[in-house]
């Protein structure tokens, strides 16, 4: 079966990947930000996509040529329910515009503004049922019909992925951190490490149990570990108010992890929050020091996750830790890299790590 992924314009990249990741596809082609998939029938796993805002079922897809032919033969009668409507996007290679405004983006296309009208084009639908009757609002049959480049893509709305990802925003929780990620984010991270059923994730920094969150409430076993107390205790109490049962919490340095996981997802700690800089005052004379030291804190990290991780690792370095150098140091092999910009000392560096 085929489905069309309608990315997040937030971060398509991002969101591709984690779509890849989570759904393992046949194949998959990708506009813009559609993304065309060949699944098995895997609807369950749509809910997790943080990054994708819509899953279509591919009807059909054409080229300008034959799409027309195409709508006459297509039997709508198979997926007409109560009522329908026809919407009409364009994808451009990094964008989209929505309604009717793809006339003015597809200017090289040559575009017959009549026949590719919503209008238009609902006739073919209208036709093709015995009582039709057209609702525009939560229309049982969301016909939505994309214009790339090339292509045209004929899909039915499957699912829209609403995500209430405000609710769980640090601030929200019992035990508040201001470092915590966004829970988008967090969720996203856990996706990318592919993990699913009953496969457990591990955050050997958890802090106040950002990620923890996020992947409990997919369904994943969490393990978290903090050097600090009152840190383990925030994610204690924070999971417990999400309802997360599975897991299991320990106040731990990293550096005395001996057990091995298969996905380990974590935040790292920045700078003069790492625990060993915390009675360091950064000077214009102790500046060059500190950047060594940091260095070698983080070259510490990589070489002992190498240890520990058995298959997949989804961590954030800062921009001012050369990752890419320490890690040609270690069997760890980047297979993803995203950025998100924090402030102007800080960009975070999102780097998805396969043993
Ligand atoms: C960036 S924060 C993690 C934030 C977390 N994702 C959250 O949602 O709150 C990094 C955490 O690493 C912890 N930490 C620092 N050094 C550590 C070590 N050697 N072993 C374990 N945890 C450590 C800190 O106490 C801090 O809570």
């Amino acid at each position: 079966m085929k489905f069309a992924l309608l990315l997040s314009k937030e971060d398509i990249h991002l969101g591709k990947e984690e779509a890849l990741a989570i759904l393992s596809p046949k194949s998959y082609s990708n506009v813009g930000n559609l993304l065309i998939m060949h699944l098995k029938e895997k609807e369950g796993l749509f809910n997790r996509l943080a990054y994708t805002d819509a899953v279509y079922v591919l009807l059909f897809e054409s080229s300008y040529n034959q799409f027309i032919g195409e709508m006459e033969r297509f039997d709508w009668k198979s997926v007409y329910r109560e009522n329908f409507c026809v919407r009409v996007s364009s994808i451009l290679s990094n964008s989209i515009k929505s309604g009717n405004k793809h006339r003015k983006v597809h200017k090289n296309i040559k575009f017959d503004k009549k026949l590719y009208s919503e209008q238009n084009l609902a006739g073919f639908i209208w036709r093709g049922i015995d009582n039709p009757k057209v609702t525009l609002r939560n229309s049982k049959t969301n016909i939505r019909i994309f214009f790339t480049k090339n292509k045209v893509y004929c899909c039915l709305l499957h699912n829209e992925l609403r995500h209430d990802f405000n609710s769980r925003k640090s601030h929200k929780r019992p035990r508040p951190s201001p470092v915590s990620l966004h829970p988008k984010l967090a969720k996203a991270m856990v996706n990318l490490t592919g993990a699913k059923n009953e496969d457990t994730v591990v955050d050997p920094f958890c802090g106040s149990g950002g990620i923890l969150i996020e992947a409990g409430l997919m369904g994943l076993r969490v393990v978290g570990y903090d050097l600090n107390k009152k840190m383990l205790w925030k994610s204690i109490v924070n999971l417990k108010h999400f309802g997360i049962k599975s897991s299991s919490l320990l106040v731990k340095d990293f550096f005395n992890i001996r057990r091995k996981y298969k996905y380990i997802v974590t935040d790292l700690p920045y700078g003069l929050n790492t625990n060993i800089m915390q009675n360091i005052r950064v000077t214009k004379v102790n500046k060059n020091k500190i950047g060594n030291y940091l260095d070698k804190f983080y070259g510490k990290i990589i070489s002992h996750l190498e240890n520990i991780l058995a298959d997949k690792a989804v961590v954030i370095f800062p921009n001012y830790f050369d990752y890419r150098k320490a890690l040609k140091k270690s069997k760890l092999k980047i297979k993803h890299e995203f950025e998100r910009y924090v402030h102007n000392n800080l960009t975070r560096k999102i780097v998805v790590l396969e043993k």
